[in-house]
């Protein structure tokens, strides 16, 4: 049974750490926009914040931080290796640090397992793979500038020679990927957790235009229990076990999102989510370099 007060919960990492379970996602949050969010998601409660070098709003993000006036010590705050920084790891924490006004980052994940040319995205890094960049990533541990590292779009195969590697010291804290009803991934969450591994979710409501506000089995399923789809979409991913990062720049629907307490689905109900049919998923990895993309998709049936 779940507890039914989620909004403040955490889950345990390896390392020792602790991750609130529902942060602020703030990809294609338009510039000028995420300051404002993430101020308004620090006041209304939240304690995690997703960002990226690659979203380009790190900068917005750590004023909307300073804005909030909440203690830096009490927000979770995670950001991403840029696929064209692989071979220049370190440099790459102290950019993100530097843009984010702070000393460290609670984690810091690889983006994805594809070391792209730093002048040319279309071109991978030759002789150069995920395996290399772990161990950069490990040496960040000694700085004091990273609390936890992890990853993000590994699939099964990655982790598998990335946790059997010998220069393999210590495992990803997190690793974070697309989950939603149509792109639940079961295996590899499985995966994930027994191998201590955090599952978190990304475009956990589908993103950007997403079909599944337009679902009728959670239409009926929100209007059944006087929900939001979005706030049945956040609580079916908490009960399933894993943090849910999802994105707003809308201060109500900030609010909104985290209310998930006091409530919550019955076995029944996560089943009919569950036994949603529809397959779909977002980061489709068209910006990827083409030889890398048979490499970094793993099936359907994960
Ligand atoms: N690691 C990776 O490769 C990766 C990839 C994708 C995403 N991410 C992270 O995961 C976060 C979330 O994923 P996402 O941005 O793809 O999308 P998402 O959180 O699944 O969905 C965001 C969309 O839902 C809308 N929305 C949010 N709350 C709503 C509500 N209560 N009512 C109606 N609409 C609502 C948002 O519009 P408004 O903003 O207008 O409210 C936006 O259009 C990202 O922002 C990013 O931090 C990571």
């Amino acid at each position: 049974m779940s507890s039914p007060e989620l909004s403040k919960k955490v889950f345990a990492l390896n390392t020792g750490h602790t991750v609130p379970a529902i942060g602020l996602g703030t990809w294609q949050s338009k510039p000028g926009e995420v300051e404002k969010a993430v101020e308004a998601a620090l006041r209304s409660g939240y304690r995690h914040i997703d960002t990226a070098a690659a979203y380009g709003n790190e900068a917005e993000v750590g004023a909307g931080i300073r804005a909030s006036g909440v203690p830096r010590a009490e927000i979770f705050l995670t950001t991403k290796l840029h696929n064209q920084w692989h071979t220049r790891v370190s440099e790459a924490l102290g950019q993100s640090l530097q843009k984010l006004q702070t000393t460290y980052v609670d984690l810091y994940l690889i983006h994805w397992p594809c070391a792209t040319d730093p002048n040319d995205s279309t071109k991978v890094v030759p002789d150069w793979d995920y395996v290399q960049t772990w161990v950069e990533m490990q040496k960040l541990l000694e700085t004091g500038k990273v609390k936890s590292i992890g990853v993000s779009n590994f699939g099964i195969s990655h982790l598998e020679r990335l946790l059997h590697h010998p220069s393999c010291r210590v495992a990803p804290a997190v690793n974070q990927i697309e989950l939603h009803p149509n792109r639940p991934s079961p295996k590899l969450v499985a995966y994930n957790t027994a191998k201590g591994i955090h599952s978190t979710a990304y475009s956990c409501l589908g993103s950007t235009g997403s079909p599944l506000y337009q679902n009728q089995a959670l239409l009926d399923l929100a209007q059944a229990k006087g929900r939001s789809v979005q706030q049945v979409l956040i609580r079916w991913g908490l009960q399933k076990g894993w943090s849910v990062i999802p994105k707003s720049v809308n201060a109500d629907r900030i609010r909104d999102n985290l209310a998930v307490d006091g409530w919550e689905l019955t076995g029944g109900e996560m089943a009919a989510i569950d036994a949603i049919p529809q397959r779909f998923k977002v980061c489709d990895g068209s910006f990827l370099p083409p030889v890398m993309h048979d490499k970094i998709f793993y099936g359907d049936d994960e």
